[in-house]
């Protein structure tokens, strides 16, 4: 018999869910949204039952419960699912935050339930799709031995990649996941801002800039971070690097913190390879660390000293 689901919160990641889990034959004993009539317009799968939080006691019914409503209520909907009488010992409760562990879940535990938390790495809209989106990604699991059990059965289900954890772990985890895609934006933005300066527009930066970014990506695939770095920081080319800081300094002094941190930052990446001598390295720095200052005369007394 096919395991059956509740899912309480149905936007973005509990309709692509629900919608992916109905496809496999799981049975969907309900959706529960704010209210019946807001989660109905949503969807027209007519043989799907909608229901509002004054019938929250019916989760009891499924044997999963998915909580995917915004991270900052999912303890709170718990709480109203436990004090309804919605979870049994046969339960096994989830939220898909990346950021919050399953401890948030201890109100379903009081009634023996089995908590966990589900992750998927990737970045669900609300329009529906006929592909799967679950398919090849990495799904982020942790919580009890039976939680993190069918965890693993609901992600090779959706042919994803399930992987395990430390619930102590799960908050690094999160910021990896915003560097890695949010902060990829907020670079392509600053690079799409210095491209403005050379009479270009948004439109045509992100044109420029793809077959650049798809390279880097490609190249940090095959080869890891270290050896895909390349251009003026891994040559040591403090002249270029000099000159970025000026010409940020005096047209878009607004950008130079974020230039210069990272730069400290990638500094760090480039001293890993053994083509950068480590006098090139003590340039760099000095450079980067004082780059408020006039430092272009004392960079070039510098490399003189060590010669
Ligand atoms: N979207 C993603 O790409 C993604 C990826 C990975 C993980 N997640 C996680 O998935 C969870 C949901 O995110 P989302 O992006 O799908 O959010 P969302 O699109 O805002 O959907 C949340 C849903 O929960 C409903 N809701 C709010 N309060 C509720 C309550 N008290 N009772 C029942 N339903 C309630 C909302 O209804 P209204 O619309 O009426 O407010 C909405 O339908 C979060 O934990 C998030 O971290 C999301």
């Amino acid at each position: 018999m096919s395991l059956s689901i509740v899912v309480v919160g149905y936007g973005r990641l509990g309709a692509a869910l629900c919608t992916e889990l109905y496809r496999l034959r799981y049975t969907i004993k309900g959706i529960f949204g704010k209210s019946k009539t807001s989660t109905q317009r949503l969807t027209h799968d007519s043989d799907i039952q909608y229901h509002d939080p004054s019938q929250y006691s019916l989760c009891r019914y499924a044997d999963i419960v998915f909580i995917t409503t915004p991270d900052d209520v999912i303890q709170q909907v718990c709480e109203s699912i436990a004090r309804d009488q919605g979870f049994t010992s046969h339960s096994v409760v989830f939220h898909c935050s990346g950021a919050l562990t399953s401890e948030i879940l201890s109100s379903a535990r009081k009634y023996g339930a089995s908590t966990g938390t589900m992750h998927p790495l990737q970045s669900f809209s609300i329009q529906k799709t006929e592909q799967n989106r679950f398919k090849d990604i990495y799904i982020a699991i942790e919580g009890d031995p039976v939680a993190v059990e069918t965890a693993k059965k609901l992600a090779n289900d959706l042919q994803s990649h399930p992987f395990i954890l430390q619930t102590s772990a799960k908050i690094f985890y999160h910021a990896a996941a915003v560097v890695a895609s949010n902060y990829l934006i907020t670079l392509v933005n600053m690079s799409l801002q210095l491209l403005e300066k050379t009479g270009m527009n948004k439109h045509d930066g992100i044109s420029l800039l793809m077959p650049l970014i798809q390279g880097t990506i490609e190249n940090v695939k095959k080869s890891g971070t270290d050896q895909a770095l390349t251009g003026p920081i891994a040559r040591g080319d403090i002249d270029i690097l000099s000159k970025h800081i000026t010409a940020i300094k005096e047209d878009i002094p607004e950008l130079l913190d974020l230039y210069v941190w990272l730069g400290r930052y990638t500094i760090e990446i480039a001293k890993l390879s053994p083509k950068l001598s480590s006098n090139s390295v003590s340039c760099l720095e000095y450079l980067f660390n004082n780059s408020f200052g006039n430092n272009k005369s004392k960079i070039k007394n510098q490399k003189s000293e060590n010669l």
